[in-house]
């Protein structure tokens, strides 16, 4: 029986070992909307013995890519069958209005599909003939599953970073326990039923809700995690790093951004507009690779701001259910008042906020904000440089093209980029100079499961998505074969 007061470890449901439970609570209302499973230190032990036996005895490292993908195809429909209670859940546990989350829910669904094919592919890819110099000898190259994987995800996407994590490391063979965010943990729960029904066999994922320190702490410390896979801030992403160091964990880290936008005066006004609104209001500004540096070229630096300032305020603000809502609230009171107090700060260090930054008339409860545009905003300043993860844009205007390739890649974060010209040639030309691992040419944000997402910098290590998120899950094996007929005959002659 599924229950948000349980937690789902070998295939069952079951109740903490300590019992404990935590609220999430709905942004828009304030209220509470459920009672969720708390693990801790203890069920989070159970749950990697599970995974490590579902990985060292159970049949799914053992099946052919083919079988799995089967089942993780069983879990796309799954999905399917579900989307319109999974993107009402997600509303409502996280606050984004629901055509995004109805978004969000089919990429979920796909990111499973994308990954069934990908371990379709493995029955004929796993194996390939390395050519050796020494005649004597022959060689393959096998991938094989990591292992036991441990994720840890953030609240921004709660079932597509599961989806993330979760379809590629189950193709590759891997057995997993995944703790969602504490303040979006119910669309996880889902997943584990769906998956429960699509026939997954017990233990190969187990899905621990629980806080950062209580849960989190304990599943990337754990010696039976053979590969952690983390999406969330800078500073947590670097416990996770020295937690895995002690015991060489191999890791993957998607951590936070400050993503520069730049604008060539040749640019179509509307265009731009609307990319730069997609680039930072999309899911309220929650979103690690957000566009939230803009860099105008000067001659359209003045009526660019005007124009968007003109469409920010016809922005249609409340709970994400709502007909026409395009901007839901913020996660939660801690990202509320942050995003906030940046907004002050912004203003003490001299930036221009030409619109918004406040409470939204007739919204009393819930934690609702007009999106804040700030103009002229010093670089040195800290809202240029730090992640705010809210409907928060900084612009500033560029004279040349080596000045705005300068100032975009003067960051501690490398996440994401884009580009805006109608000179192709110029756009392809910076896209190269831009250090970031993802750059969106004339667009910014759409994201596809086929491509490689992931940081340069401080917005961290290695690649997600495409077939680099299914390496992300698999170790490389030589096996090496002596075929002389001669002996060796060094110590033996
Ligand atoms: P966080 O990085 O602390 O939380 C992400 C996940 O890590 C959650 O599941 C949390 O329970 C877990 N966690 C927390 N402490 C942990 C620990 N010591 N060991 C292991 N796991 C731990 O981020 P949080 O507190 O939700 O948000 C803080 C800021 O981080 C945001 O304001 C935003 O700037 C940034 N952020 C960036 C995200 C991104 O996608 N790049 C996503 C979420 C937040
Ligand atoms: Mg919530």
């Amino acid at each position: 029986m599924k229950s948000y007061a349980q937690l789902y470890i070998d295939g069952q449901w079951v109740s903490p070992v300590k019992g404990g439970l935590f609220e999430t609570v709905d942004p828009a209302s304030e209220a509470v909307i459920a009672q969720v499973a708390a693990a801790t230190c203890e069920d989070i032990d159970l749950a990697v013995k599970a995974a490590r036996r579902a990985f060292d005895e159970g049949p799914w490292p053992q099946m052919s890519g083919a079988e799995r993908a089967a089942v993780l195809r069983r879990i796309a429909e799954g999905i399917r069958e579900r989307q319109q209670m999974l993107a009402e859940l997600e509303v409502r546990d996280n606050g984004k209005p629901l055509p995004e989350a109805l978004w969000d829910i089919g990429d979920t669904a796909g990111c499973f599909d994308f990954y069934a094919d990908l371990a379709q592919g493995l029955d004929d890819q796993r194996e390939q003939s390395v050519a050796l110099a020494d005649e004597r000898f022959s060689s393959v190259a096998r991938k094989e599953p990591v292992g036991v994987a441990g994720a840890i995800i953030p609240w921004n996407f709660p079932m597509l970073m599961a989806a993330w994590k979760v379809a590629p490391a189950l193709a590759a063979g891997c057995s997993m326990v995944l703790k969602p965010s504490e303040m979006t943990p119910l669309t996880a729960l889902e997943l584990a039923d769906i998956a429960h029904q699509a026939g997954l066999p017990a233990g190969v994922l187990n899905v621990v809700p629980g806080l950062g320190p209580d849960a989190g702490a304990p599943l990337s410390e754990h010696p039976g995690i053979d590969k952690l896979a983390f999406t969330g801030s800078v500073p947590t992403g670097s416990r996770i790093m020295q937690a895995a160091a002690r015991d060489i964990k191999n890791i993957s880290l998607e951590l936070g951004g400050k993503s520069p936008f730049i604008i060539f005066d040749d640019s179509d006004i509307e265009a731009a507009v609307e990319w730069i609104m997609f680039g930072i209001f999309w899911n309220q500004g929650e979103v690690c690779s957000a566009t939230s540096r803009v860099l105008v070229q000067r001659d359209l630096y003045e009526p660019l701001l005007q124009r968007l300032v003109e469409q920010t305020r016809s922005l249609k603000i409340g709970q994400g259910l709502e007909e026409g809502v395009l901007l839901g609230p913020l996660v939660n009171r801690g990202q509320y008042d942050k995003v906030l107090a940046a907004i002050a700060r912004g203003q003490e260090e001299g930036a221009t906020l030409l619109y918004g930054g406040t409470r939204p008339a007739g919204c009393d409860k819930g934690f609702f904000l007009t999106p804040a545009i700030f103009a002229d905003v010093p670089q040195d300043s800290w809202i240029w440089n730090e992640e705010i993860f809210g409907p928060v844009v900084c612009v500033r205007p560029f004279t040349d093209e080596a000045e705005a390739v300068r100032s975009a890649n003067d960051s501690r974060f490398g996440l994401a980029a884009a580009v805006m010209s109608a000179d192709l040639p110029r756009a392809e030309r910076v896209a190269r100079k831009l250090r970031a691992g993802i750059v969106w040419i004339n667009c910014s944000q759409p994201t596809f499961t086929e491509a490689p997402w992931g940081g340069y910098k401080q917005s961290g290590i290695g690649r997600e998505l495409g077939e680099w998120g299914l390496n992300n899950y698999l170790e490389t094996k030589q096996i090496t074969r002596y075929d002389s007929q001669q002996p060796w005959g060094w110590y033996i002659k």
